[in-house]
């Protein structure tokens, strides 16, 4: 099947060169031309493990392709993906200028039937929206095509994105009735399906807010155990012991129970924002997702105050991790990007690594000082903090660090070290919920 994928992004692209390994024959349009350029090329523009081999296979085998012009990708295509961002807003709702813009492009240069598919996160209503902006661009040019709209969000996490894309638990297609574009993206996931993949089939307004429901809900699981690591502090309650507790009841099950501080990147913060503002938006209280984000920010704010609360006068302060999670070069509400700032402004100086996302970060803050390993990061630092568990930090040799460092506190803002194992080598753990 010929189809377009707009946006190529960590979603798009992700999704373009996984669709042309099945076999369909996919344009991936962008408005970044440098972005557009590089891909064309084969070089990846974002860090994603198994995904540049897939990059240059579409792209040899000619399933793959990428332009700056939708117009000119249309008349080739029966679908269209729409893979735009859609970022918060300041009071919190999604931003859908791309969704729409992207939609209204379609329908403006479209001269045949297509199935428009909605893959980014949007607020229930939005597929409706697009299908009314469609209709009306049609009738002012005088045209009659059927380009039903249907949502298919997408449930890939970043560092395993190309494995969750081949092999997602499901594929949740929301159509309001329409029988051709059923039977078109049917055939689209066909590859997935026969392998077992299943396809749950519904109101578009139920996909819509199944995707938002997803990250809501793992994000409740992260607040929640990170509210009861406050108690643990306060208790002296051990976190980890709580959550095995917790996690082994399989009513509960174990993942997302993991105490730290706090979730960051592109989806789950903006995910519960853009819920926050539908339920102001609609009158429907949730205040599950409210409490949610409370807690989320306080876990965060916490810990770096008590990081602050022990510096010294003009400290040096290394920062291990800097992508919001590991295996990502993601650094959309990265913590590091929320610390920094405070680091900087109480007079500290900070030297900062991470194994892949130093590039992204020094566009964002380019004053502080970028080194190639962690121990480069801690010599001569009165403090520590991991905020990423990449596992190139969990081995590292504590006595070696306690050895360059000059002063000696830990923070852990991701539980990976045992704490007696941290003191046994003369450095002060800062855990999360442990004492
Ligand atoms: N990143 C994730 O892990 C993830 C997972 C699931 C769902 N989502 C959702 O998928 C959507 C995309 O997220 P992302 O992380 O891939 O965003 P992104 O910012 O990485 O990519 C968006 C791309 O769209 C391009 N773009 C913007 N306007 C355009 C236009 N008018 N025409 C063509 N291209 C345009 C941008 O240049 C960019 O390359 C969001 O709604 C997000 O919530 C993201």
């Amino acid at each position: 099947m010929h189809l377009a994928v707009v946006g190529t992004g960590y979603v798009g692209l992700v999704s373009a060169a996984c669709f042309a390994e099945l076999g369909h024959t996919v344009i991936g349009v962008d408005i970044d031309e440098a972005k557009v350029k590089k891909l064309k090329k084969g070089e990846c523009t974002i860090y994603e493990p198994g995904l540049e081999e897939l990059l240059k296979r579409g792209l040899k085998t000619g399933h793959l392709s990428f332009t700056t012009d939708l117009a000119e990708a249309l008349p080739l295509v029966t679908v269209v993906f729409s893979a735009v961002a859609t970022p918060p807003n300041k009071d919190f709702s999604a931003d859908l200028k791309a969704v729409f813009t992207v939609a209204e492009e379609v329908a403006r240069n479209v001269d045949h039937d297509l199935v428009f598919v909605n893959k980014s996160t949007v607020p229930v209503g939005t597929g409706s929206k697009c299908e009314e902006k469609i209709k009306e661009i049609l009738r002012e040019r005088g045209v009659e095509y059927h380009i039903p709209v249907i949502s298919n969000p997408e449930f890939l996490r970043e560092g395993c994105a190309v494995q969750d894309t081949l092999q997602p638990d499901r594929i949740v297609v929301g159509i309001n009735g329409d029988k051709w574009a059923t039977e078109l993206i049917d055939e689209l996931y066909q590859p997935l399906t026969r392998v077992g993949k299943p396809v749950l089939h519904m109101q578009r307004e139920s996909a819509e807010i199944v995707k938002y429901a997803s990250n809501a809900f793992l994000a409740t699981k992260i607040s929640f155990i990170n509210m009861l690591s406050e108690l643990c502090e306060e208790t002296g309650g051990n976190i980890r012991d709580i959550a095995n507790g917790l996690g082994l009841d399989d009513r509960i099950g174990p993942r997302f129970l993991h105490a730290g501080i706090g979730y960051g990147g592109s989806c789950f913060p903006k995910d519960v924002k853009a819920l926050i503002a539908l339920s102001k938006e609609t009158g429907i209280p949730l205040p599950i997702v409210k409490a949610t984000h409370e807690v989320n920010t306080r876990q965060r704010m916490r810990f770096f105050q008590k990081l602050l609360d022990v510096l010294p006068d003009k400290a040096n302060v290394a920062i291990w991790g800097l992508s919001f999670k590991p295996k990502t070069d993601d650094m959309r509400e990265a913590p590091s990007l929320d610390l920094i700032p405070m680091l900087k402004k109480a007079g500290h100086t900070v030297r900062a690594h991470d194994p892949v996302a130093m590039g992204n970060a020094k566009k964002m803050e380019p004053d502080i000082e970028y080194v190639n390993s962690p121990m480069e990061a801690a010599k001569e630092a009165d403090a520590v903090i991991v905020l990423t568990e990449w596992d190139a930090f969990r081995g590292v040799d504590l006595n070696e660090l306690k050895g360059v460092m000059r002063g000696k506190h830990l923070f852990d803002g991701r539980n990976i070290y045992e704490p007696e194992e941290v003191r046994g080598a003369g450095l002060q753990y800062h855990g999360i919920g442990v004492s």
